[in-house]
């Protein structure tokens, strides 16, 4: 029997708030690819920045603050009640405990007080599938490229539930360095976009910075040598020039080093991931997280597949980084899939740490 369910997607894993409405069908096509509605956000970005990066306690009271006008905002947007909602899903790990808790929390509340079935959903799972809202679809198998400000990631990808970890990072994350090198330049939380920004007026060649485990023989990265050649470059371009800080440095140099560090980590990002498709004989790719934003990530990795004629897809610009629109519909899939059942048992946990791979 063809069941349409309206599914509500909350999403609260670091400092964003997201909440979305999507729909879709279980019982007829799986592949059919449900409908987002509605969704809504709330970062809490220019809070934290007066320290220069996430404080948990200040992200899980704000998500108390926000997850219920973004709801009732996502469901006037739908026109629907919440007495329509078939299933209330929300994002069980990984993240911070507190952060998590809060969406757990409202979320399993608002499933016992309407009497219907709750979800819990693995945030990268969210990621991973966020390209099936896209205008180009990904179709399985494929190789996904997962790249956020906590994780780094290759893995093949079957179908849904179906995840082989390839590689990982074993320090940083990719999202990491780049926030980690913007701040080394005196840029903002998260400064990731915005060393992004100035490395498009810089010369990606200025500066020779390492490549880490680009020939290791295995799919795994590792960012954390990378930002101390960044900070010792920086260092020794400020002493050169005899200037009190990096800020103080004329603006194309700071350029040349964000393009110099942009490169290198989107360098490896792209070789590995094109050793991971000729390793698995897989002739897609889908590159997912905050970082799948880059567009200096995006136009090598088009460059380099156009070339093996591999397919790439990746998210809709506004759904790379975290919102409620990847966690509704990574609960859609899974149910129409038959890969897990929402439950009307309402007592949660959360996962703080959990591997995408062992579920
Ligand atoms: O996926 P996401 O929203 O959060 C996690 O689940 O971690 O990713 C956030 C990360 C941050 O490190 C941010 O600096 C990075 O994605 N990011 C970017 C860009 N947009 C976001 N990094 C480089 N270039 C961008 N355009
Ligand atoms: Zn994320």
């Amino acid at each position: 029997m063809v069941q349409k369910l309206l599914i509500l997607g909350i999403e609260s894993s670091c400092d964003e708030t997201g909440v979305a409405l999507v729909e879709c069908e279980v019982g007829s096509d799986p592949e059919q690819v449900p409908e987002l509605l509605a969704h809504a956000l709330y970062s809490q970005i220019v809070m934290h920045q007066a320290f220069g990066g996430v404080v948990p306690e200040l992200a899980s009271r704000d998500h108390i603050r926000r997850v219920i006008p973004l709801t009732q905002e996502v469901l006037a947007a739908a026109d629907c009640r919440l007495s329509d909602i078939d299933v209330v899903a929300y994002t069980r790990g990984p993240g911070l405990a507190g952060a998590l808790l809060v969406g757990a929390g409202v979320a399993c509340a608002l499933g016992a007080a309407l009497g219907k079935p709750v979800l819990g959903v693995h945030h990268l799972e969210g990621h991973l599938l966020s390209p099936f809202l896209s205008a180009d679809p990904p179709r399985f198998p494929f190789v996904a490229l997962l790249v956020s400000g906590g994780h780094t990631q290759l893995m093949r990808v079957d179908g849904v539930g179906r995840y082989v970890l390839l590689g990982e990072s074993i320090d940083d994350a990719a999202g990491e360095a780049f926030d980690k090198s913007a701040k080394l330049m005196g840029l903002a939380y998260p400064g990731g976009p915005l060393l992004a920004r100035m490395a498009e007026e810089g010369n990606p060649k200025a500066y020779a910075l390492p490549r880490p485990l680009l020939h290791s023989g295995n799919l795994d990265f590792s960012f954390a040598g990378l930002k101390t050649a960044v900070l010792v470059q920086s260092q020794k371009m400020v002493a050169a020039a005899g200037a009190p800080s990096f800020e103080a440095l004329p603006r194309v140099q700071q350029c040349d080093l964000a393009a110099s560090t942009q490169a290198a980590i989107v360098d490896v990002l792209v070789r590995k991931s094109m050793t991971a498709l000729k390793e698995t004989g897989l002739t897609r790719l889908v590159v997912a997280g905050g970082v799948g934003a880059n567009r200096h990530l995006r136009s090598q990795l088009n460059e380099a597949c156009t070339k093996r004629d591999i397919r790439v897809h990746y998210p809709e610009l506004h759904l790379c980084t975290d919102n409620g629109a990847m966690i509704a519909l990574a609960a859609a899939m899974r149910l129409q899939s038959g890969s897990q059942q929402a439950s009307a048992h309402y007592a949660f946990d959360v996962k703080p740490r959990w591997p995408l791979d062992t579920r």
